[in-house]
């Protein structure tokens, strides 16, 4: 990072946040610096050194070159819509060596990018339609003992059942593309299931639970999930049939049937 970087080009409008000189940040939304704050605590609590890296959702980047900071050995940053000027300005201005590429979350296969280390998924779960299949196809990017570090809006209520809370359109406590809202026992039961074990959780307001009898907004959450890839956990039958693979010997009865 030096003194003699110019500003950003005045067209360029950042999501997120960034020191590109010593005292110079970008115009970030600054609703979001709290959670991106608590993303970088939850990395902190992390070993980046030598790792892989992937950052799915990265935006502007900021996570993937927090991932290099703390000292991993390979950067990779995807996002749909990825900002590419601004990558390249901040790249630049932070001399990364971190490789960002247009890519969908659900294009992503083992031969993409081959495996990683860590998995970062921040901002990016509850934007999701198809929130299973997104993380069952990041399941497969990990290394067994691999660390998945989700963070997502969730919905605060007192996890007697693992829910998922999933408006459309106006019914969506933020905007009509974010659609998956889980509560805390409800990702961490569909984390489970699909082969990893949440060893942290942490939110950033602590709300109180929905009160069904309570008028007002609902309460909406953040929250950082620490998740390890353990494939002590993976039922193979189990995960074959939600694959739809039925046609196998010792599932229920049902699936004889003739169709
Ligand atoms: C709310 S921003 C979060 C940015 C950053 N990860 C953070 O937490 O600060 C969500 C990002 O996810 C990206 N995104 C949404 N759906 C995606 C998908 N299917 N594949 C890749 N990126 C996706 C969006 O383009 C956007 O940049």
């Amino acid at each position: 990072m030096t003194n003699d970087m110019p500003e950003p080009p005045s067209h360029l409008t950042f999501y997120h946040t960034v020191e590109f000189a010593p005292g110079r940040r970008t115009a970030g939304w600054p609703v979001i610096v709290p959670i991106v704050e608590m993303i970088s605590d939850a990395m902190g609590r992390l070993d980046f050194r030598g790792r892989r890296v992937l950052d799915i959702g990265c935006r502007d980047g900021a996570l993937a070159f927090q991932a290099e900071r703390l000292g991993a050995a390979a950067v990779i940053g995807i996002d749909v819509d990825l900002p590419a000027e601004n990558i390249a300005f901040l790249s630049l201005a932070l001399r990364s060596k971190a490789r960002f590429e247009r890519h969908n979350l659900y294009g992503l296969k083992p031969e993409s990018f081959g495996l990683f280390d860590i998995v970062l998924l921040p901002g990016v779960l509850y934007h999701l339609r198809y929130p299973f299949w997104g993380l069952r196809l990041v399941r497969d990017l990990l290394v067994d003992g691999g660390t998945l570090l989700v963070e997502t809006a969730t919905f605060a209520d007192a996890n007697a059942l693992p829910l998922l809370l999933c408006p459309t359109g106006a019914d969506s406590p933020y905007e009509p593309t974010s659609c998956t809202f889980f509560n805390i026992k409800g990702f961490t039961e569909t984390a489970r299931s699909l082969g990893f074990a949440v060893v942290d959780q942490r939110s950033l307001m602590n709300l109180p639970p929905y009160d069904s009898a309570a008028s007002g907004p609902l309460p909406i959450d953040r929250t950082v999930f620490t998740c390890t890839r353990d494939h002590r956990l993976d039922d193979a039958k189990l995960m074959d049939y939600w694959d739809g693979q039925v046609d196998m010997p010792g599932l229920p009865p049902w699936t004889a049937l003739p169709r």
